[in-house]
């Protein structure tokens, strides 16, 4: 079932996406070559929590921290630790902001330093693959429309398209119904859009191979192949006549 948010709720879920934003915007200073995945976590953990909110992934599921901190061919769930940032990484901060029970989700990959050309590409075909896919939403349309969008882009540049990860709706629960896949599919077809709906909206994609597998630390999900692998995440209301995006601006 896919749940409809009311005004009040919604005012919430701004509120939480206005922190998110500021937050994610502010660690585009913060994070430079030789800061730790704990120092970020530190961070965000206290950042969000000075803003009457609580860092919706600790605790989550037994996550251990505030943040998912996922460097390189770690494609999500990377768990914060004294790893320091080297010359070159790229890396993927994915944070929840919960205020008064509701819930937002955003995500932002940074680039350390001087970064390879074609992984900078990576990076910024993936933020675009993010407000291309966003564009096209609106009360109306199937959910697969936004799926396609997102997958043409990645094909555009032959990136691979994480399969095992989706977006999905977001705000009671950190995970809710549906799942978004980054790539056409038939379940999404069924899906009409609704005004009040809220949707987390993450294109995943991969240098090279798509394929991905969990790490011993049973969070971790990185590419079998060390393909690096860019992230970007925002979470959306369903309107009328179009969409807004909670956590961030439109680009
Ligand atoms: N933020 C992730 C997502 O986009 C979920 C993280 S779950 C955690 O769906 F437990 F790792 F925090
Ligand atoms: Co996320
Ligand atoms: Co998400």
């Amino acid at each position: 079932m896919i749940t409809l948010k009311s005004k009040k709720e919604i005012e919430c879920m701004k509120y939480a996406g206005m922190v998110a934003y500021s937050l994610l915007e502010e660690l585009k200073d913060f994070i430079k070559v030789g800061i730790s995945t704990n120092e970020i976590d530190k961070y965000v953990e206290n950042y969000i929590k000075s803003k009457d909110c609580y860092p919706t992934c600790l605790g989550y599921e037994g996550f251990p921290k505030s943040a998912c901190t996922s460097i390189n061919d770690e494609v999500v769930h990377g768990i914060p630790s004294n790893r320091k940032l080297k010359e070159g990484d790229i890396i993927t901060v994915d944070i929840g902001v919960t205020y008064k029970n509701m819930i937002v989700d955003t995500a932002y990959t940074y680039i350390v330093g001087s970064v390879d050309k074609k992984i900078l590409e990576l990076v910024e075909n993936t933020k675009k693959a993010l407000y291309e896919g966003l564009n096209v939403i609106k009360s109306g349309i199937t959910l697969n429309e936004v799926c396609k969008t997102i997958e043409k882009n990645a094909n555009k540049h032959g990136y691979g398209v994480i399969k095992e990860l989706t977006g999905h709706g977001v705000g009671y629960d950190f995970h809710e119904d549906p799942y978004i896949p980054n790539y056409s599919n038939k379940d999404s077809e069924s899906i009409i859009l609704k005004s009040g709906m809220t949707l987390a909206i993450e294109p995943m994609f991969s240098l090279n191979k798509e394929e991905v597998w969990m790490l011993e630390n049973g969070w971790t999900i990185s590419t079998i192949d060390k393909s690096p692998t860019a992230h970007f995440e925002h979470t959306i209301l369903v309107t009328d006549n179009g969409y807004e995006i909670l956590t961030g601006k439109r680009e």
